[in-house]
């Protein structure tokens, strides 16, 4: 068999542990060779693509990024785009199309899944929010790396006795704030889940202020959003696929708090720092397990699946189910957070 593999959208900690994970289980597992697509749906409906295999993929369980490139182009986006992807896994033998991706990419994989292409998913993104998985890899060293910044920001906010606002990634969803809040033991986290109230935020900042000395760390999503009409906020910009371009939502929770409480805010916004860099251990073994799993259900051809974590097992759910609906905070963890934080 012939195997062909992408990774696309934003990229993750994790990507090449998968592709290493791969093409050892195909070379060594099954006799199967491996084909690279470069940046994503580019290199298929381009036809660019690089030789992997075990000797190409040596050292890479550690690297940060990927090795294969990666963009947000889409062949449903391009003229002729599916035809040409069509023709490029015909040209190579093509018998099955890895797809490593988070929701936009996956939700193309599905789309060609449709249309008779032969594709398996694998979940990645930072942000931990595509169904039927527990996990995504790529989360969890966000997470660690933003619970680091936030233990490094209490210190200074300590010092100074500041009001500390700290944006992390997260578009749709606050994974990474909720865990990283809860970790790093937040004044407050702001979720898109939960719009907030910046007069409670400010009243709850307050409180702790009123015995003296009592720096505040307040953990806020990039996708979180004010209550309607509490709190003016700056229409981001949109890119050339339509996302919007997040980051900044801090700076109006910070002056919002400032204004209202009087104590002296700074704002640190952790942007890619989150998304790039090594795989922590837990990535790593996560990664390495969808890569091997991705492989064994090409190999069983069973086509429009992804892989999935499920209650520590590595599972296939269908990709249709995976890209229905994005996975939001779990509302009992959620509750956790609450309990930890609210007033305290
Ligand atoms: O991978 C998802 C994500 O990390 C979002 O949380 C964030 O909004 C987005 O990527 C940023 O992507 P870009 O690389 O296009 O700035």
């Amino acid at each position: 068999m012939k195997l062909g593999i992408l990774t696309g959208g934003g990229d993750c900690p994790g990507l090449n542990a998968v592709i290493r994970a791969a093409v050892r289980k195909a070379e060594r597992g099954y006799g199967h060779s491996v084909v690279g697509f470069m940046d994503g749906w580019r290199g298929v409906i381009e036809d660019d693509t690089m030789v992997l295999d075990i000797e190409t993929c040596r050292g890479l369980l550690p690297r940060g990024g990927t090795i294969l490139g990666t963009t947000r182009l889409q062949p449903f986006g391009v003229e002729n785009g599916v035809e040409r992807c069509r023709a490029t896994l015909e040209t190579h033998g093509i018998d099955a199309l890895l797809v490593i991706g988070g929701e936009g990419t996956l939700s193309v994989a599905q789309g060609l899944y449709e249309l008779g292409f032969p594709v398996i998913g694998i979940p990645k993104t930072i942000d931990n929010d595509i169904d039927c998985t527990e996990m995504t890899f790529g989360f969890q060293t966000a997470v660690e790396i933003a619970t680091d910044a936030i233990d490094r920001l209490h210190t200074t906010a300590e010092s100074h006795d500041r009001v500390m606002v700290v944006e992390v990634m997260g578009r749709h969803v606050g994974h990474i704030a909720t865990w990283a809040g809860i970790a790093g033991g937040a004044t407050t986290i702001l979720i898109p889940e939960e719009p907030f109230d910046i007069e409670e935020i400010s009243a709850d900042v307050r409180a702790r202020h009123a015995n003296g000395r009592f720096a505040s760390t307040i953990v806020v999503a990039e996708g979180a959003l004010p209550r309607e009409g509490t709190l003016e906020v700056a229409e981001p910009e949109v890119d050339q696929f339509g996302h919007k371009r997040l980051g900044g939502i801090a700076n109006a929770v910070a002056a919002g708090i400032e204004a209202r409480t009087k104590f002296e805010t700074r704002v640190t916004i952790l942007g890619h720092v989150q998304r790039g860099g090594t795989p922590n251990a837990f990535d790593r073994v996560l990664s390495s397990r969808y890569g091997v799993a991705a492989v064994e259900a090409a190999h069983d051809q069973d086509f429009g699946q992804m892989v999935a974590l499920q209650a520590n097992r590595i599972v296939r759910v269908p990709l249709t189910e995976a890209v229905a609906e994005l996975k939001l905070v779990d509302p009992a963890l959620w509750a956790t957070a609450k309990d930890l934080f609210r007033g305290a």
